[in-house]
């Protein structure tokens, strides 16, 4: 396994499992699975609606809690700080656990810097070992990074071969914040399973795709969270730490770039914004949030 250090000197494991999609009723199984397969790294959300099928299987597993780096992630709908602070208690609830080590605010949307101080509020009192944010494009985390109290450690954005979205990695490594991938396959579009430049290269280790496409993320500093319901890919997607690609092997992974790919959720368009907002606008239409 790779670690990357994060900026208050958390190790967190560079290759980890996403359950984003894994209905609530299958995620104890996925994720008892992913930890037998050797993943320490597990990537849930309260919009996903399964930490508790996360919890589930970390307390099963018998694996020391502190062996699994459990991350989770803010909705909209708590985005301010009371809400986001009761939210916090709530998830840890759910995964039935006493700290998480990674916190995320999942779009930075709303009264974010409100829940910001709910987040730091969390990590000073132990509940949460490392805070950050999620799509946070690079003028707001210049932004926050400058009057945050307690810097952002992560960033999780889209980023796969299609995007590989290296201005804003370039802009966290200026703020010392960790870049990590969601959705590191494009969620499967535009063939990258089959894509033949990323199969040619995987050819000559005997590696598929999918590998050379994690593998290539991991080789730029990246951590990624690769999602799959199925033990065998669980297990190629784990399978990565036995090769290593050469600068002439990236520039072929390079070549998949690709700027008119849409993004899968678009932060710089509109009518996502509003789509992602209407969970926050509902709230305060009952009573429970304030925006701003
Ligand atoms: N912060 C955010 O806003 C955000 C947004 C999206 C995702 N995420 C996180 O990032 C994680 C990963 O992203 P994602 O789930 O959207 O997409 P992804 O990991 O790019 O792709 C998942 C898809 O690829 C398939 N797959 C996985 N491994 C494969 C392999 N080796 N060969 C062929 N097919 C394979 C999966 O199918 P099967 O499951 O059928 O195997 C699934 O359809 C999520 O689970 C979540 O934790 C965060």
């Amino acid at each position: 396994m790779m670690f990357k250090t994060l900026n208050n000197g958390v190790e967190m494991p560079m290759l980890g499992y996403g359950v984003y999609q894994t209905p609530p009723e299958d995620t104890e199984r996925c994720v008892a699975e992913a930890l037998e397969v050797g993943y320490r790294l597990i990537d849930t959300a309260q919009a996903y609606g399964n930490e508790a099928g996360v919890g589930a299987a970390v307390a099963k597993s018998g694996i020391p809690r502190d062996e699994v780096f459990i991350t989770s992630k803010v909705w909209v709908s708590n985005m301010n700080y009371e809400r986001a602070k009761a939210s916090i208690d709530e998830s840890l609830r759910a995964l039935g656990t006493d700290y998480l080590d990674l916190m995320l605010l999942h779009q930075i949307m709303g009264d974010y810097p409100g829940a910001w101080r709910a987040l730091e509020e969390a990590y000073h009192a132990g509940k949460i070992r490392a805070i950050g944010v999620s799509n946070c494009y690079p003028e707001r985390l210049v932004d926050l990074c400058t009057l945050a109290e307690v810097q952002p450690a992560v960033n999780q954005i889209e980023t796969h071969p299609l995007r590989p979205e290296h201005e804003a990695h370039a802009n966290m490594d200026d703020l010392g914040v960790a870049h990590e991938a969601w959705a590191p396959f494009a969620e499967g579009r535009n063939g990258i399973f089959q894509n033949p430049v990323l199969a040619a290269v995987g050819e000559r280790y005997g590696k598929t795709p999918a590998q050379v496409v994690l593998r290539a993320l991991l080789q730029q500093g990246v951590i990624v969270i690769p999602k799959s319901t199925h033990r065998d890919r669980m297990e190629q997607n784990f399978d990565v730490f036995d090769f290593e690609l050469t600068d002439e092997d990236m520039a072929q992974v390079a070549t998949l770039e690709d700027p008119s790919f849409p993004r899968i959720f678009d932060h710089f368009d509109v009518s996502t914004i509003k789509w992602l907002l209407g969970d926050l606008v509902r709230q305060q239409q009952l009573g429970g949030a304030t925006l701003y």
